[in-house]
């Protein structure tokens, strides 16, 4: 075990982020977060240092890094829609590919050499083989997973040159909320499935939209692969932890590799609420692959990662107390 790194985290006043930086800072490790808040709620950073910047400000990055003596980053702070990326792809390459190398420049600038990145199961594409392992080949068929690829590409070749250790994290379906209660996912606008599932259970929206019911699968509906994100957040801790132990850098899959139907989703959620959920199937979205589940046994061998909430009616249940407790998510109630 590691204790006490001082990291920098990009990115922790978003979804993710904030659960990654609980686990951290439960596992002893000093965190600083780095947040421009345009998704990321100032709210859901409670046991950090917050400075709001923006990584397109280089050197804002570079000072921080040196005058907190940070020893290694997360990177979570990005734009990840699917769809926005298609009509956006600009504004994917600027946040996501020419931020993120001012980041890695502020690193080497800085001299920080441990990187974990958040990337998506976005850069395999369309699967041509299931379950998903990390060798399944890259081709993404969005610019959201384009850019993020493009960063993984970037990483292999500053590890070559400058030394840059990193480990990539190509998440499946993050979902849930900390079991603790404090936090929880708030996206304006929402475009997941359990959130917006929950809130047609707590009366904010009349229905569940099923996007698409004649897919190849059992049900007609997509599968995917949904993690928690308290699991996925503790990835992160093991990743950081080994790369600060002495790993070699590294690709991992996240998910479970179980997958459920869109259906499965509603009707578990059905029982978790007590709820009746009415459905309002349209056609396909575009761009949504049938089945993405993922072959995440590289992680476990490797990294000893033991997802604990990954059920699909305890990731419901927890995000569920979350919407419940917080239906204006980290607004005041
Ligand atoms: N879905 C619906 N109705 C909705 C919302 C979603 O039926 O209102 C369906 C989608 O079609 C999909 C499934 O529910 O089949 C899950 O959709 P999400 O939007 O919750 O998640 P995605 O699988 O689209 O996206 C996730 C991550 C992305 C990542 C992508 C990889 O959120 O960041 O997986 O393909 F890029």
């Amino acid at each position: 075990m590691i204790y006490g790194l001082r990291i920098l985290v990009t990115g922790g006043a978003g979804y993710i982020g904030c659960h990654a930086v609980k686990e951290l800072v439960k596992a002893g490790h000093r965190v600083t977060v780095l947040d421009n808040l345009s998704k990321g709620h100032r709210a859901a950073v409670k046991d950090a240092n917050f400075v709001q910047a923006d990584l397109a400000r280089k050197k804002i990055v570079t000072e921080l890094l040196q005058a907190e003596q940070i020893e290694a980053v997360m990177h979570f702070a990005a734009s990840s829609l699917v769809g926005e990326s298609m009509q956006h792809p600009a504004a994917y390459y600027q946040n996501n590919v020419v931020n993120g190398l001012n980041l890695l420049e502020a690193m080497r600038e800085a001299g920080v050499t441990y990187l974990v990145f958040s990337s998506t199961a976005a850069v395999y594409g369309e699967p041509i083989a299931t379950p998903i392992t990390e060798d399944h080949p890259t081709l993404p068929t969005n610019p959201y997973g384009a850019t993020k690829l493009a960063v993984e590409e970037a990483l292999a070749w500053y590890y070559r040159a400058y030394g840059l250790k990193y480990i990539s994290l190509r998440y499946f379906n993050a979902a849930g909320a900390d079991p603790d209660g404090d936090l929880g996912e708030d996206h304006d606008p929402e475009t997941h499935l359990i959130p917006l599932v929950l809130k047609v259970a707590l009366g904010q929206l009349p229905a569940v939209k099923v996007f698409g019911s004649d897919y190849p699968t059992p049900d007609g509906t997509c599968i995917r692969d949904y993690i928690h994100v308290t699991d996925l957040a503790g990835a992160h801790v093991l990743a950081i932890e080994a790369l600060a132990g002495g790993s070699e850098p590294a690709i991992y899959n996240l998910g479970n590799g179980s997958g459920y139907s869109v259906l499965e989703v509603i009707r578990t959620a059905e029982k978790v609420t007590g709820r009746v959920l009415p459905l309002n199937t349209t056609g396909r979205r575009p761009g949504d692959p049938a089945v993405l589940v993922a072959g995440p046994e590289k992680i476990r061998r490797e990294l000893g990662w033991e997802p604990r909430y990954s059920d699909l009616p305890t990731i419901i249940e927890t995000a569920w107390r979350w919407h419940r407790n917080h239906p204006r998510g980290f607004a005041e109630k």
